[in-house]
């Protein structure tokens, strides 16, 4: 951790839009943030690791039990540390689980281990009908009333065939929300 700047956890899930957030990493570490990325096992599935952690310049978590230098387990240095967790894109499932409390990754356990001073930003990415779907906008109420901030999705064409509200938001946007929460 540097103390100097500004601690971005992003977290990464399963979702095809997961390559996207390789360009957001690199558009937060040159905008001076540290930033740490979390995959989970899905977004694995989508994207290597190796481009997060050259373009973050630090190790990606990927797992609850990974290696760490010091005693502290790496997801609640993270979580200690975090100014603001960052999670794009979000999956359905990732709302899901964080409205219910539910920490069975690295990433949900650094949601409920957060610093009560940290922001939450999410940026969904679904088909429309996962994101229109009740539960999912549930979800999403009961975040919002945690203080839980939402950016996107947009609307346009998504990979799923169809076309509609449900598409990851512009990286940039993103990255200028970050850069806004932390000024
Ligand atoms: C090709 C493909 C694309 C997917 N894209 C999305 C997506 O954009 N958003 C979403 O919520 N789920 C998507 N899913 C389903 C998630 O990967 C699945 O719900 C998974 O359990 C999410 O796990 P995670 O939230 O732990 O990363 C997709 C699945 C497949 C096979």
């Amino acid at each position: 951790m540097n103390a100097a700047k500004k601690n971005v956890v992003l977290g990464v899930t399963g979702s095809i839009a997961a390559h996207r957030a390789i360009d957001l990493a690199s558009q937060l570490t040159k905008a001076n943030f540290d930033v740490h990325v979390v995959m989970t096992a899905d977004a694995l599935r989508f994207v290597t690791s190796l481009p997060f952690k050259v373009l973050s310049r630090h190790p990606v978590v990927t797992n609850l039990y990974d290696e760490e230098e010091g005693w502290k387990p790496a997801h609640i240095t993270l979580a200690d540390a975090a100014n603001l967790l960052l999670i794009a894109p979000a999956t359905a499932n990732c709302l899901a689980k964080l409205a219910h409390g539910i920490a069975d990754d690295a990433l949900s356990c650094i949601a409920l281990a957060l610093n009560p001073d940290a922001r939450i930003l999410m940026a969904p990415a679904m088909n429309g009908k996962m994101w229109q779907h009740p539960a999912t906008q549930q979800n999403v109420e009961t975040l919002r009333s945690r203080g839980v901030e939402f950016i996107g999705p947009d609307t346009g064409l998504l990979s799923c065939g169809y076309e509609g509200l449900g598409r990851l938001e512009p990286i940039e946007k993103i990255a200028r929300r970050v850069c806004e929460l932390l000024a």
